[in-house]
């Protein structure tokens, strides 16, 4: 199996990043590629910038996914919402395509120094992404990123852990 995963972020620190790597620590059977965002960066969408054409990184974007049988991914939260970043992302290449997602069974994760755990881009992803052609087996959302989570160990909060292990299993229950 082929699995895709990213950050909904464009931080070289990002914290999405770090709980994405530790669950990929998890798939270690299968053939992963972990994407940065920063490698996809495209001019702010418009209209207007449309009718020229459409970045060569918009479809690089999609290539990825189709390649994929299956996506880990975990949003970033800005001001109660996606980030700009990803949602310029997913802007352009809406417009190649809308199913950006191409019926890909999906792992949504979410983090953020909060107690919510990025709950709010969880739940705009959750509500908008099975339009766009995601099929999302499971999410989890990590609150309080910094007091749960080390660096070196990954989810420290048992309870926490239990619950990610659950939905992992759950998820790769799907992928056969
Ligand atoms: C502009 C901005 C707005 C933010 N708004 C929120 C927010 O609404 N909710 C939240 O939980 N965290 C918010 N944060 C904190 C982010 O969750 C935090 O920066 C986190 O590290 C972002 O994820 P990343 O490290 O994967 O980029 C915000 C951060 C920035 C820079």
């Amino acid at each position: 199996m082929k699995l895709l995963a990213f950050a909904g972020s464009t931080s070289s620190t990002s914290i999405n990043r770090e709980l994405v790597k530790f669950v990929l620590k998890s798939f270690t059977e299968h053939d992963v590629q972990l994407l940065d965002l920063n490698d996809y960066e495209m001019p702010l969408f418009s209209t207007d910038k449309e009718k020229a054409g459409f970045p060569k990184e918009a479809h690089l974007f999609l290539d990825a996914i189709a390649k994929s049988d299956a996506i880990i991914c975990s949003m970033a939260e800005h001001n109660r919402n996606l980030t700009a970043a990803f949602k310029n992302t997913f802007d352009w290449c809406s417009r190649i395509t809308p199913k950006v997602f191409q019926s890909k069974k999906m792992l949504l994760l979410s983090t953020s120094p909060g107690g919510f755990g990025g709950g709010n881009a969880m739940n705009i992803a959750k509500n908008t992404f099975p339009a766009f052609g995601a099929e999302i087996i499971e999410t989890f959302s990590l609150p309080k990123f910094h007091e749960n989570f080390d660096l070196q160990n990954g989810i420290t909060n048992p309870d926490l852990l239990k619950q990610l292990n659950e939905k992992i299993d759950s998820f790769k229950l799907h992928l056969k």
